[in-house]
């Protein structure tokens, strides 16, 4: 990471609270809040749910690469990205190259709670919704684990979740720069 640039990356499942952390995150570090979903919304002009019924899973893929790959070469913010994000492995080199990333690990139940109340998610469509997060915890969470800064989550309000990554960034730095 360039000196004059910081970029802190949340990585984590569905529901795990990447956005609402993120925003609170960057107000507390006064730096510009970036969703790559939302990213990816407004550079294919269709919502995910669209992108993954007309164009399919794969293309979803190669935007959300592209797109993480450009706000990734831009200046300093907190960037909450997609589940699956970090899970792929060009994104996930990209950001390890490029960020501090920060796993936000949630339990089952926290991440049933939370998705189960907005449908927009097409991987939990037409799905047992624990079920398919159970099989995405067993599958990614190894992944996640790669990640700079690992923080269980589960009750926390996010400006109480955003104090504690700036708690552990600053461990993070000062062992880096001692
Ligand atoms: C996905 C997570 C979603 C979104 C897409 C795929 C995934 O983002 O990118 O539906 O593969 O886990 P959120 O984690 O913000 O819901």
């Amino acid at each position: 990471m360039a000196e004059s640039t910081r970029i802190i990356v949340l990585v984590g499942l569905m529901g795990s609270g990447k956005s609402r952390v993120g925003f609170e995150l960057a107000k507390l570090l006064k730096l510009p809040f970036v969703d790559s979903d939302k990213e990816i919304e407004k550079a294919a002009g269709m919502k995910i749910s669209e992108i993954f019924e007309t164009l399919g899973e794969d293309a979803f893929r190669q935007g959300e690469l592209r797109v993480i790959e450009r706000l990734l070469s831009g200046g300093s913010k907190v960037l909450a990205s997609g589940g699956g994000a970090f899970i792929q492995p060009g994104v996930r080199a990209a950001i390890k190259g490029k960020a501090v990333s920060v796993w936000l690990k949630a339990g089952l139940d926290t991440l049933v709670e939370r998705t189960g109340r907005t449908n927009h998610r097409p991987l939990l469509q037409g799905t047992d919704p624990a079920q398919k997060l159970k099989e995405l915890m067993d599958a990614r969470y190894p992944i996640y684990a790669e990640a700079d800064i690992t923080l269980v989550t589960d009750d926390q309000a996010p400006r109480e979740m955003a104090r504690r990554i700036a708690r552990e960034l600053e461990q993070l730095e000062q062992k880096e720069n001692p």
